[in-house]
């Protein structure tokens, strides 16, 4: 793979489900010109989380404040409880009190949560208020801050509130990536391991081969990018995931059933995303889509990059987590539509998972930890 180092803009502009995208290393600063460029004015409310303030709301702020937004900045406390009503009524208050206008500019600088709540309070606040997406995290610069999705949680469930909104301008700083704990960063390369599995068997080689810890800024790059890529041109052909935009799904129907089932927070979301792409290996072997092999690659690389690939049934029990996968809004008519691989690079929507097979799976994935460890060993 060829090192790109300078900011590349990847979309102008206009296409549906999706504003301009420029992807670079070290290019927070240009944050301001760059909405410029977009036609963006008025001021710029920046919303982001303690943490990730800590990071970059300064370099943030200098930068809008350079290109004239006037910005003032909000850090919520972060983390998936304040994806709620509560917290975007927070946002609203803010902004009313700011005087914020129809013609200014909701900045979200951080990783899902705040993409998808401050997005959402952008789609709402004032009818309608111009968004950029500033990712922060590998979870929001490969998936969340793409695509137009945004939404807050109920307590009946998560995401059952949103609105597509998708962001004028998304602007993605791999230099970022640096400040991001160890656990938080492999958990979103889970999402990298996925669009691989989905789309694209030289990149899933080429993620074989190397770790994100031992590539260089260039090839993180790279890598990134082209999982953007990927998550563009399926955005582009189904912007409100009518089809083939759920392919993007894969893993996540057990993951879902997981994380509800030993409360969000447990595993994080790459990581039930690994357990569940496990899982979805396994239904698609047994139902003759793919051979034992590529179950154990998918095993294997997801194991390299520290990536849970079984869980602790002391943690969520198989009936919890079948129970929550059935409550998950993406089934449709109470049954569920599995995303199986046929191969690497390649995907399908199916509905023809007997119950009896999800559920053996599902159980199957259970282990405690110590048989987990001995497991890994005897792997390798
Ligand atoms: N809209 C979509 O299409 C879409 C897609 C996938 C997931 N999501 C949503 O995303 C949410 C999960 O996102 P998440 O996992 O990013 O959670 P998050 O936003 O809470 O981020 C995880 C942690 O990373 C920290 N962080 C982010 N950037 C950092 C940086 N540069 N340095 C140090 N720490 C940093 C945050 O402070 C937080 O503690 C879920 O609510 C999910 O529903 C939305
Ligand atoms: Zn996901």
């Amino acid at each position: 793979m060829t090192a790109t180092t300078e900011t590349a803009l990847l979309l102008e502009a206009g296409s549906p489900g999706q504003g301009a995208l420029v992807i670079g290393d070290g290019i927070l600063d240009t944050v301001g010109e760059q909405m410029r460029r977009v036609g963006l004015g008025g001021r710029a409310f920046v919303v982001t989380d303690r943490r990730v303030a800590g990071v970059c709301g300064d370099a943030a702020v200098a930068a809008l404040d350079r290109a004239g937004f006037r910005p003032a900045l909000v850090a919520i406390e972060g983390g998936e409880r304040t994806k709620s009503l509560a917290g975007a009524a927070e946002l609203y208050s803010w902004l009313a009190g700011q005087r914020a206008e129809r013609r200014d500019v909701v900045v979200a600088l951080g990783g899902g949560v705040v993409g998808d709540l401050a997005g959402f309070v952008a789609a709402t606040y004032l009818r309608g208020v111009a968004l950029v997406q500033v990712p922060t995290n590998v979870l929001a610069q490969v998936d969340s801050s793409v695509g137009g999705k945004t939404a807050i949680d109920l307590p009946q469930g998560k995401n059952l509130v949103g609105a597509f909104h998708p962001a004028r301008l998304t602007l993605i700083d791999v230099a970022l990536l640096d400040a991001l704990p160890r656990r938080e960063f492999q958990s979103g390369w889970a999402e990298v391991i996925k669009t691989a599995i989905i789309f694209d068997a030289p990149l899933f080689e080429e993620l074989e081969r190397t770790r994100p810890q031992d590539m260089t800024r260039g090839q993180l790059l790279d890598v990134i990018a082209r999982c953007v890529r990927w998550k563009l041109k399926i955005v582009k052909e189904d912007p409100t995931e009518q089809g083939p935009r759920r392919l993007l799904n894969f893993g996540h129907t057990i993951a879902h059933g997981l994380e509800a089932a030993a409360g969000y927070g447990t595993y994080l979301h790459g990581e039930a995303v690994a357990i569940g792409m496990v899982g979805a290996c396994q239904i698609s072997q047994r139902l003759g889509l793919v051979d034992q092999g590529l179950v154990d690659r998918v095993e294997g690389i997801l194991r390299r990059n520290d990536l849970p690939v079984r869980y602790d049934p002391a943690v969520a029990g198989v009936e919890d987590i079948l129970e929550a996968m059935g409550k998950d809004k993406k089934s449709e008519n109470a049954r569920i539509r599995w995303i199986l691989t046929t191969g690497l690079g390649s995907t399908k929507i199916g509905d023809e998972v007997p119950p009896e097979l999800a559920h053996e799976v599902v159980a199957g994935l259970a282990q405690q930890s110590t048989a987990q460890t001995e497991a890994v060993e005897s792997h390798v």
